[in-house]
């Protein structure tokens, strides 16, 4: 039975580190949707890498790692993210997969990506356009990519076919029919983690539609962007910060002050690991997670970053919302509700310090009583606890 780690706020809740934490225990690691919009962050002997489009398992020299076919994959990025790692000597002979069926984003996409990239504030990674054509029915896939002829009769350019000709001759073994694949080690009785990229929040169907990006990072997309049954998988871990960031435009509820963004920003280095924008900085929105558990059917939380909040004094959690006057505890659907927010919070008492702790009976008791408010309210435990962005830094028992 396989398991599926899904971010459950507006995306960077950790994903990267815990998938190269858990990675240890599984044989096999899948994305199924986004494109290299994601910035998945692994420490990897002391560097810190972004990983855009290849799993954050590709460290585990044993590991299979495979880009499934939900993901929009733009060639260069990924050939840029190959060549980074083979010249850190990690391997991909044999065990590093492409579908066949996954998405090709084409130059034409990114011209089209600059309207959105205002209005939305998007990656800037033409995700929008590409996932938009795939609908159109007027997209390439990446298995295309070996007839030329064909290519040219679905009218791309001569210029981006050898683009994909030149990848094709240095990596094209990589490519093949991933849902054979899957099925295979499913047969044959492997684990399977699936690494989800962006978040609920951020889901093209149930995030702050039209602030959202353009796949969806929720269960649904595990099957339609792998072809894994839904029978198969049994675990499903919701990931969430100890606060909340967003970055792009689009609605916000939790958001804090300035000068306390200012300092969870810094502490946090909540800077995008696409595209180095600041991270906006709020609270932990109950609310709004309470939701993202309903719509993952998330079976157990991580709980990334607390030591980030270590110093704090007073730390304030949303518990309900007022829309135009009246208290919900429901996340509204409309935009135009979700500007209107004003949050209902509880204060919780901080504490000093949790980095270096690995046992969650030595945490402060506040940090605990900070855990169990969170597991109370949401009626979920929290399995594990991140506390630093090393693989090692984390709370387990
Ligand atoms: P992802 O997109 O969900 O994989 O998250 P990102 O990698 O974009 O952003 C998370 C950032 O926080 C990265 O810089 C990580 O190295 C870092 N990080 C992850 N977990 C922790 C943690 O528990 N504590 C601290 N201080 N940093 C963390
Ligand atoms: P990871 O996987 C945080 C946001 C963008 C923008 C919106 C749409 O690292 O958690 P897009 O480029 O997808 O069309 O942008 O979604 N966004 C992310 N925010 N983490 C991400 O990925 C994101 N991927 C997209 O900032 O608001
Ligand atoms: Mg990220």
């Amino acid at each position: 039975m396989h398991t599926a780690l899904i971010g459950l706020q507006w995306g960077d809740e950790g994903k990267g580190k815990l998938i190269d934490y858990m990675a240890n225990s599984f044989d096999c690691i899948c994305r199924y949707q986004g494109g290299a919009n994601a910035g998945h962050t692994v420490i990897f002997n002391e560097s810190k890498i972004s990983l855009h489009l290849i799993p954050s398992g590709i460290f585990h020299r044993d590991k299979i790692c495979i880009i499934g076919n939900g993901v929009v994959i733009d060639i260069k990025q990924l050939e840029k993210e190959l060549k980074e790692l083979i010249e850190i000597n990690i391997e991909f002979e044999n065990r590093f997969f492409i579908s066949k069926r996954a998405h090709i984003i084409q130059p034409e996409h990114f011209i089209i990506e600059k309207e959105m990239a205002k209005e939305i504030g998007t990656t800037g990674k033409a995700i929008g356009p590409a996932y938009a054509d795939k609908s159109m029915r007027k997209g390439i896939r990446m298995g295309d990519i070996f007839n030329v002829e064909y290519l040219k009769k679905r009218g791309i350019s001569m210029d981006f076919i050898e683009t994909l000709v030149n990848f094709r001759e240095n990596y094209g073994h990589f490519i093949i029919d991933t849902v054979e694949l899957l099925h295979q080690l499913n047969r044959n009785k492997k684990r399977i983690l699936f690494e989800g990229a962006q978040g609920v929040m951020l889901d093209i169907d149930f995030g702050t539609y039209p602030f959202v990006t353009s796949s969806s990072p929720s269960p649904g997309g595990v099957l339609s962007g792998t072809g894994i049954s839904p029978f198969s998988i049994s675990r499903i871990i919701g990931v969430t910060k100890a606060y909340t960031t967003r970055v792009g435009n689009g609605p916000f509820p939790t958001e804090m002050n300035q000068s306390m963004q200012d300092i969870i920003r810094e502490r946090g280095s909540e800077y995008g690991a696409t595209t180095g924008r600041p991270r906006r900085c709020g609270w932990l929105d109950l609310v709004a997670l309470k939701y993202a558990i309903k719509i993952t059917g998330a079976t157990e939380l991580a709980l990334s970053k607390i030591d980030v909040l270590d110093g704090i004094l007073d730390i304030k959690v949303a518990k309900e919302y007022q829309i135009d006057g009246e208290l919900t505890d429901r996340f509204p659907a409309e935009v135009w509700k979700l500007e209107n927010i004003k949050p209902v919070y509880n204060s919780l008492s901080g504490w000093n310090n949790t980095k270096g702790i690995r046992k969650q009976s030595e945490l402060p008791k506040e940090a605990k009583e900070y855990i169990h408010y969170i597991e109370d309210f949401l009626g979920i435990s929290v399995s594990m606890i991140s506390n630093g962005g090393k693989r090692g830094d984390i709370i387990s028992d």
